[in-house]
């Protein structure tokens, strides 16, 4: 283990590549001027091939809730009826942030821990033409689950309706090609996959959202994307960008290009494969079955025995691995590998030992087989 280094492993923010924290040394711009007109161009032009879209695409001062606020008040008005898919906390926060607008949502649920099933998708949307828009988060960082969001777009597209995606902790980590599987708003930030700190968050618009957009009257200022789109064209924001975290992004997505996409996707899941092995071979069980684990962030099942608390208590303490608790109703019941971004196998290898000995010092006996 790096001596005295701390290896993060919560599912954002994530650790930064020196590069990337030394590209933050910069002096402040003119957000107003050539300079910033370069970056943002060339951030932007960077951030659409790994989304993999020809649609707009706009950089958000904000984290990523800010973005998820933003793809619903510029595509939906006062009382639209949406349908939220939600598997965890973050699918439930989507769907508070639509009524707390004044849509009126419908949702269906899966256990912790389970997806979607895309056909229940199909029978709701089928069985009610007044729905406007599907609200999907791709990747629940709560659970450590991955929707099948290639299936469920075809089926919104199929009975055209809008689809607005949390991605913030899949996309650039895993596969969403946003024009393909027709998305139309997908939004993330800049702390989860990207290699950067927290301060942007990331959003991409298609012809069919700024449709909606003109018919859209949930009120907006701060996130309107025609003010976003008007600035972009001059290459700048409509108000002052997180500068430093802009440096950041430009770097950590320069780093990513290097490594191309495919070799970025197919990292995570070599890295999510390692974790899930490494975890079953300690003895302990995964939330999620293998066919829809997240290759992002792997929840593992509490340590029959074990207070979840003091187990990452040890690990910090005495391995300066930080891993992340259960949110909300989870906590207590499961902990979690974030592996996202700047991530190797060496890193989750670091992961497992720690764990291993942590478990062994306070005593684990052996919960059952995963
Ligand atoms: C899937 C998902 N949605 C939403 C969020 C909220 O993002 P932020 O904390 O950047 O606002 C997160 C962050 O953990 C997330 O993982």
């Amino acid at each position: 283990m790096k001596a005295q280094q701390i290896n993060l492993r919560i599912p954002g923010p994530t650790p930064v590549p020196d590069e990337v924290l030394e590209s933050m040394r910069a002096q402040m711009i003119n957000h107003r001027g050539p300079d910033f007109k370069t970056l943002i161009d060339r951030v932007t032009d960077r951030l659409m091939k790994l989304f993999q879209t020809e649609n707009e695409l706009f950089v958000l001062t904000c984290s990523g809730t800010g973005a998820m606020e933003a793809s619903i008040v510029n595509t939906l008005s006062p009382g639209d009826r949406v349908l939220a898919l939600v598997i965890g906390a973050f699918g439930q926060r989507y769907s508070e942030i639509a009524t707390a607008f004044g849509a009126e949502v419908s949702t269906i649920t899966a256990p912790y821990g389970e997806a979607i099933d895309p056909e229940d998708v199909r029978e709701a949307l089928e069985a009610d033409d007044s729905i406007k828009a599907v609200l999907v988060t791709h990747n629940e960082t709560s659970t450590g689950v991955t929707n099948d969001l290639a299936s469920i777009s075809r089926i919104v597209d199929d009975e055209d309706r809008i689809m607005l995606v949390d991605a913030i902790s899949s996309i650039g980590s895993i596969d969403l090609p946003v024009d393909a599987w027709r998305c139309d708003v997908v939004v993330t930030a800049s702390q989860k996959g990207w290699m950067s700190p927290p301060g942007l968050a990331m959003a991409s618009v298609s012809p069919r959202a700024w449709a909606a957009y003109r018919e859209a009257a949930m009120p907006r200022y701060n996130w309107d994307f025609a003010k976003a789109k008007s600035y972009l064209e001059n290459g700048q924001t409509p108000w002052t960008p997180a500068l430093s975290t802009f440096y950041a992004l430009d770097t950590g997505l320069e780093i990513m290009a290097k490594e191309g996409l495919p070799n970025i996707i197919e990292r995570h899941a070599a890295v999510t494969r390692r974790a899930r092995e490494g975890v079953r071979a300690l003895g302990l069980s995964l939330l999620a079955r293998d066919e829809v684990a997240s290759n992002t962030v792997t929840a593992i099942n509490k340590p029959e025995g074990i207070d979840v608390a003091e187990l990452l208590k040890v690990v910090r303490e005495d391995h300066n691995v930080v891993l992340a608790g259960g949110p909300g109703a989870l906590a207590g019941k499961i902990f979690r590998i974030g592996h996202l971004g700047h991530v190797t196998e060496e890193d989750i290898d670091d992961v497992l030992t720690a764990l291993g000995q942590a478990l062994e010092k306070l005593g684990y006996q052996g919960g059952g087989p995963a």
